[in-house]
């Protein structure tokens, strides 16, 4: 014990990777160690890009995650090359697999589209064998991801304590939905993340309620700053050799997508914000951000206009912005080239009263030509736009499939489906987007080649009920 601690404080002092560290990183080619990190770079890889495995090669995750959130954050991971063993509960599996289903008997599309790349292995979290089995997958794995609701885990027996006693190198990261407060204990879905995040109040329209947006923001953005949060920790853990535990509330994740809204709070307190179309509309402001409707969220005014077809096509829109840069182009290419000098409109300040009835006479053309014809001809000239696309449209977009961020997978019992895949692109590091694992599917090759159990020990906890789902009399019982 003496020589334990007399070793721990020698590291410190040194400031010496840890012991198990070392085992770990082959540091090849490091004399001298790099000031800052404390850790020379292994030497240059000869292999060509893109064939020298994955940017999280080598890193195992304990994905305990279900719905959305968690897993958006560990399909990531995976995509980026972790493996990814997934835990779900026998006989049911993740909630989602059975929701919102379009093919019958076959796992639903909202469970398939985030949960590409993983295995997926059925245990029993309540039950001794079943621990016994989580305990070895603590003991294996890099990471444990989790989104239960608060106190889960810890009511599983799987404290930060006893996983940090089991696996001192292990990151624990959690998706909640508040983080410590008065909302602490809450269960929490996407909507209402979007609510208490300051979203909902700032989106839709000043005279009608807030309005809950259709991108994720809660749920995906939150798992898409946990994946973050482990990468991070990852980093740390080359340098100090130990785990941590890593936190993103949906609620903070939100209102960090928000930011530019708090940003406006403070704004607002010392005066009317010019840019709102509010603003130029006489409305005065009250004592919050109010809702903006398709105003930009910076300084530059834009607007969604009809474009030709509006009548028929619910999606025949464009977003249009009146950059003061190319002011002079928008003139010439609307028909009002006088504009271009006229007092009343040749600057930003002029124009800011009367944007209204601009983005009217700008509509006006922007309805004699389709959405792409405006794309078109505005980008020609730099003016920036944004085509209105439906699903449709992006799921029948030629450069999205090329790019691999539409992506059409086969399921064993489902059949094909488009799914999105990874959306960064890393030239070393190329994702290649598998299907979900059935419920399952990988209980036996985890149980044996990961955590290598014998065929006597398998035998002895599938026996045990642990990994399957308890029998009807015993679920009657
Ligand atoms: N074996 C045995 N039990 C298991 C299990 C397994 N493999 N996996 C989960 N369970 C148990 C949990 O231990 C928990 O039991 P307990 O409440 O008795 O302790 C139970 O299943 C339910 O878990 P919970 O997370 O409460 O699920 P829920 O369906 O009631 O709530 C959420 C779902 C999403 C609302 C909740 O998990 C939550 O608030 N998560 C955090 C925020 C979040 O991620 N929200 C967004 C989801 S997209």
């Amino acid at each position: 014990m003496a020589k334990k601690k007399r070793t721990k404080a020698k590291q410190a002092k040194t400031k010496r990777p840890a012991k198990k560290f070392r085992k770990v990183v082959k540091l090849s080619s490091a004399k001298k160690p790099k000031k800052g990190n404390g850790a020379s770079l292994p030497k240059m890889s000869s292999k060509p890009f893109g064939k020298d495995g994955k940017a999280l090669t080598g890193v195992r995750i304990l994905d305990f995650t279900h719905v959305q959130s968690g897993p958006t954050c560990t399909q990531l991971l995976a995509w980026l090359g972790a493996d990814c063993i997934k835990v779900e509960r026998p006989g049911a599996g993740d909630i989602t697999r059975g929701q919102l289903v379009d093919v019958k008997g076959a796992d639903s599309l909202y469970f398939t589209m985030l949960n590409h790349n993983k295995r997926s292995i059925t245990i029993d979290s309540k039950h001794p064998q079943g621990m016994r089995v989580l305990e070895a997958l603590v003991k294996t794995c890099d990471v444990l991801v989790e989104n239960f609701a608060p106190g889960a885990l810890d009511r599983m027996g799987l404290t930060w304590e006893r996983i940090h006693k089991l696996n001192p190198r292990m990151i624990v990261a959690s998706v909640k939905g508040f983080g410590p407060g008065p909302y602490e204990d809450c269960k929490v879905y996407e909507n209402v993340a979007q609510c208490a995040g300051g979203s909902a109040s700032t989106t839709g329209f000043r005279e009608g309620p807030p309005l809950v947006t259709g991108a994720q923001i809660g749920d995906s953005g939150t798992g898409l700053h946990l994946a973050l949060g482990i990468v991070s920790a990852l980093y740390q853990r080359n340098r100090t050799g130990r785990g941590q535990k890593v936190l993103t509330a949906m609620q903070d994740g939100v209102l960090n997508l928000c930011r530019v809204k708090l940003r406006d709070q403070q704004r607002i307190e010392k005066g009317p914000l010019t840019e709102y179309s509010q603003h130029s509309e006489g409305v005065p402001f009250g004592v919050s951000v109010p809702r903006a409707g398709n105003d930009s969220g910076g300084g530059q005014p834009g607007w969604i206009l009809k474009c030709k077809g509006w009548e028929s096509d619910p999606d025949a829109y464009i977003y249009f912005i009146t950059q003061a840069p190319v002011w002079q182009a928008i003139c010439d290419l609307i028909g009002e080239p006088t504009w271009k000098t006229d007092p009343e409109y040749a600057t930003p300040r002029a124009r800011l009263p009367k944007l209204k009835a601009i983005f009217a006479r700008i509509e006006q053309w922007t309805m004699t030509k389709t959405k792409f014809e405006v794309m078109k001809l505005c980008n020609h000239v730099d003016i920036p736009v944004g085509p209105i696309l439906s699903m449709k449209e992006i799921a029948e977009e030629p450069s999205l499939r090329k790019t691999g961020t539409v992506v059409e997978v086969d399921h064993p019992t489902r059949g094909k489906y488009l799914t999105v895949g990874n959306p960064i692109k890393m030239s070393d590091s190329i994702s290649e987007v598998k299907r979900s694992p059935l419920l399952g599917e990988h209980t036996d090759e985890i149980l044996i080649d990961v955590l290598g159990f014998k065929a006597n020990e398998v035998a002895e906890i599938k026996n045990s009920g642990a990994l399957s789902a308890p029998k009807k009399e015993e679920k009657a019982a």
